[in-house]
């Protein structure tokens, strides 16, 4: 296998985000956009991680971390410069170098896959990931010659009329070998309308030196939108919504609605399970076959539901395991349980599991009946074939095949409205 050092952009300003905190640690489904371009980069093998900061660098670097060397960029000389800065992290190694920004996080896997393959395949120094876009505007317009061969690259504030016509944009992918690269960095020069070193340019240089240059064309042009605002922050959002529940929709589940089912990366959700509106999932969830989430259910990180499991309207479970066939049907929070086969929780039940300072454990056994409006105060442990009635708050275990009430007896004190 080829080396693979990824340089991730990192270091620019992004003013548009009318924020205190770096475009960058901005989230989508909770990760960070920088994690997501990391986490891409760890994903396509890169043998080097490499993040060129600058801005609000402090903040970057906290969240990525040991996962990256880093390039500090001071000024904002443009992405050829960014690169000049990383130049040290590549001196004397061979291979290809993958160029990805911090701020263009839905890049598919397998796209960067196929791009380092051509590249390597088609031994060629420069192989740009290129996109058609209807509207062009503000992208670098890709120079071909009357042979299909990439010549170049223009900005938009350079190029003449003619040139901003051209709907091939470039989408700032890269995968450069990394040797011509060097060669070719050392000779970008600022001499264009925004006085930069346009990394774009090593395109014509290396074209000029008779180095093969290519480019492929991407499938799906949500894959290379950036973030410059909350508006475009809001889009990345929804793209990546739809995805992952075409993904899971692909694969035999059933979603009412996708606009307001927000299931967030790396959910595990089985066959026939059907998830109605307004449902939440948060990263990590295992939910198994046949079961009925929502409307209106928050299923948070650490939960793990079994088969024929039902989690109904205003339910928010965290760290809770659902045993196969179990119910938790309407209004209930249950945090840190682990609730046994055929259980069912009665609507308004809820495990009290935090005691101010700690979080404590519930554990239902198997075929419990929990009446409505239960409070279960953790630590407690409720045997199998227990039952609870309705309106109980339970401070002490129950054993197995009892029936525990804890509540105040009613009394009715007759005539007394007529008083
Ligand atoms: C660049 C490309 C353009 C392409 C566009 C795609 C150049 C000269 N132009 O445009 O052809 O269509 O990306 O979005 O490369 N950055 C730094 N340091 C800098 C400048 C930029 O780290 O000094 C980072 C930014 O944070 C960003 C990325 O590089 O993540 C791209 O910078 P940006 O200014 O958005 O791109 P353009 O130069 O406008
Ligand atoms: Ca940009």
């Amino acid at each position: 296998m080829e080396n693979i050092i990824t340089v991730v952009m990192a270091a620019g300003k992004g003013t548009r985000m009318k924020s205190n905190k770096s475009k960058l640690v901005h989230k989508i489904y909770e990760k960070e956009l920088v994690t997501r371009v990391i986490d891409l980069a760890e994903s396509i093998g890169s043998d080097e991680i490499i993040a060129v900061v600058g801005h609000q660098r402090e903040q970057v670097q906290a969240v990525i971390g040991n996962r990256a060397k880093y390039a500090i960029q001071e000024e904002l000389l443009g992405t050829g410069h960014a690169l000049m800065q990383a130049a040290p992290y590549l001196e004397g190694k061979k291979g290809k170098v993958v160029i990805l920004y911090g701020d263009v996080p839905l890049i598919r896997k397998e796209t960067l896959e196929k791009l380092i393959n051509k590249s390597i395949k088609q031994k060629e120094c420069a192989t740009l990931l290129t996109a058609i876009y209807e509207n062009p505007t503000g992208y670098g317009r890709i120079l071909r010659d009357t042979v299909g061969r990439i010549i170049g690259i223009v900005e938009e504030k350079d190029a003449s009329e003619e040139e901003r016509k051209i709907k091939e944009i470039n989408s700032g992918i890269y995968c450069f070998d990394i040797e011509e690269l060097l060669k070719a960095i050392k000779e970008i020069k600022p001499n264009n309308a925004q006085g930069e070193y346009y990394l774009t340019d090593v395109i014509k240089i290396m074209n000029e030196n008779d180095l093969k240059t290519g480019a492929m064309i991407v499938e799906d042009n949500t894959e290379i939108l950036g973030v410059n605002d909350k508006v475009q922050l809001e889009l990345l959002t929804r793209v990546l919504r739809m995805r992952i529940n075409t993904t899971h929709m692909k694969s035999g589940v059933t979603i009412e609605d996708s606009d307001s089912t927000y299931i967030h990366d790396d959910v595990i959700i089985g066959k026939d399970t059907i998830i109605h509106p307004n449902t939440t999932i948060k990263s990590g969830v295992v939910i198994g076959d046949n079961c009925e989430i929502g409307p209106n259910a928050y299923i948070r990180e650490g939960c793990k539901l079994d088969n024929n499991v039902k989690i109904g309207s205003f339910v928010e479970i965290k760290k809770t395991i659902v045993g196969e066939g179990s119910k938790v049907p309407h209004l209930s929070y249950m945090g840190d349980c682990e609730i046994g086969k055929h259980v069912n929780i009665g609507c308004g039940t809820i495990t009290c599991n935090y005691d101010g300072q700690n979080k404590n454990k519930t554990i239902i056994g198997d075929n419990c009946f929990i009446g409505s409006n239960t409070n279960l105060i953790a630590p407690v442990k409720i045997g199998d074939n227990a039952f609870i009635a309705a309106g109980s708050t339970i401070t002490e275990d129950v054993p197995k095949d009892s029936l525990a009430i804890a509540r105040e007896r009613q009394t009715n004190k007759e005539g007394w409205n007529k008083k």
